[in-house]
């Protein structure tokens, strides 16, 4: 009988094998110790981003207990309809394709600043000093956070993901990190009361919700929220791109040979080896599935990994291959909590890979020294040491 525990530090090697077996053996997977559900399936994972009424997200997203002030922690990420769609139209004019493709001339300058300092060497490490960096710099643009403040909050933000390998608590250096960002957008979110300015904070503190104003906790926990879910998880994109080309030679000749082929690039690999792999929601009313029943307020996991590998739906699944179409893919949710930063972390992505092949040329990988991070939401590296043509 499959058995599938995501605390598992082999589970994070590699979980597809696993996946495989849930989606063929155990379609509606129960782990009785850990008290979740997981779906693996397409059509189930896609059923449950979409039904939120009877999959709720008040429990947030994470199997392990991050906080009993869900909200408070996550924003509109912890909150089911109506109420979740009235602060979502408020920040989500911040992610229009107008406002993001008016980032595009900004990021191309801070990839390339990265780049640079980062190539001078002849090898770096490609996480650690690019794909880390953009996206935090991104965000700290669009919010407004000064640059002598990034490298720092990008620590934090760094430590809030960490999970010690096999653990199921929160580290306290974890708790901690999440402290320290809350602290430090609670001066930040003073500071912008204070002054009169123009940007997205500021928009925010004077915005209303059926004629009340946001309150600094709701700013303040959309900070987090934003540098949470926009920062690692387009950090761990832009180096599990650049893992997966490595490890597929034709492939690779296809995109260096055509650069046009980035974009496509970015969708298999997301669909391959997303970043973001499992999505917590509990269950509104009992639910009868394949078998089994999932009482209500029962947790419910939605394997986004095994859905993107269902050979259902895509053709030889674990295959990475850059010419398939990849638009059934469930990489960045579907339904209302779609991802609000998608427009953005493919921009992110299309400009730190293009300015990656052109300041990394003939990069390769130091296997040996790869880190992993282990983390039951995200997948990818915390450290990818490269060497490249100077
Ligand atoms: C490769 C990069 C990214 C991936 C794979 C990803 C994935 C996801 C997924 C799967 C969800 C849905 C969660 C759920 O249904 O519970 C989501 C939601 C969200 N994402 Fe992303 N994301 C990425 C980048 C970003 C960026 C760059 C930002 C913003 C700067 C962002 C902001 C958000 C927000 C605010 C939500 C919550 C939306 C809501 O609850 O209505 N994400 N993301």
């Amino acid at each position: 009988m499959v058995h599938f525990d995501p605390f598992a530090y082999e589970f994070h090697e590699d979980p597809y094998p696993t996946y495989r077996r849930l989606r063929e053996e155990a379609p509606c997977y129960r782990n009785e110790e850990l008290e979740f559900w997981a779906l693996s399936r397409h059509a189930d994972v896609l059923a449950g981003f979409k039904d939120h009424e009877l999959y709720s997200n008040t429990a947030g997203v994470a199997l392990e207990q991050t906080t009993d002030d869900v909200e408070g922690a996550l924003f509109i990420l912890g909150m089911d309809p109506p109420r979740q769609q009235k602060f979502r139209g408020l920040v989500s004019k911040a992610f229009t394709g107008r406002r993001v493709d008016q980032l595009e001339s900004r990021i191309r300058e801070i990839a390339r600043m990265h780049a640079r300092r980062a190539a001078e060497a002849g090898a770096c490490d490609y996480v650690q000093d690019f794909a880390g960096k953009l996206p935090m710099d991104v965000i700290s643009e669009m919010l407004g956070v000064p640059e002598c403040d990034r490298d720092e909050l990008r620590a934090q933000a760094d430590l809030v993901m960490h999970r010690e390998d096999g653990s199921r608590e929160i580290p306290d250096e974890s708790a901690g990190a999440s402290m320290e960002l809350i602290l430090y957008y609670v001066d930040f979110v003073k500071e912008r009361r204070r002054s009169t300015g123009d940007g997205l904070v500021d928009a925010l503190l004077e915005a209303t919700v059926d004629g009340e104003r946001l309150t600094d906790e709701h700013v303040i926990s959309f900070l987090f929220l934003m540098t949470i879910a926009g920062n690692e998880t387009t950090t761990k994109l832009l180096a599990n791109a650049l893992y997966w080309l490595a490890k597929n030679p034709e492939q690779r000749g296809l995109v260096e040979a055509d650069h046009a082929r980035i974009p496509q690039w970015i969708e298999e690999t997301l669909r391959y080896d997303n970043s973001s792999q499992i999505l917590g929601r509990v269950a509104t009313r009992d639910i009868e599935m394949h078998g089994e029943t999932i009482r209500e307020g029962g947790r419910v996991l939605l394997l986004v990994g095994a859905a993107n590998r269902d050979p259902a739906v895509f053709d030889d699944p674990d295959r990475f291959d850059v010419t398939r179409d990849c638009t059934d893919f469930v990489s960045f949710g579907k339904g209302v909590h779609f991802c609000l930063g998608a427009r953005l972390a493919r921009l992110e992505g299309l400009i730190g890979l293009e300015t990656a092949l052109e300041f990394f040329p003939d990069y390769e990988i130091d296997e040996g020294a790869l880190v992993r991070v282990h983390n039951t939401n995200v997948r990818g590296f915390a450290q990818m040491p490269i060497r490249f043509r100077t």
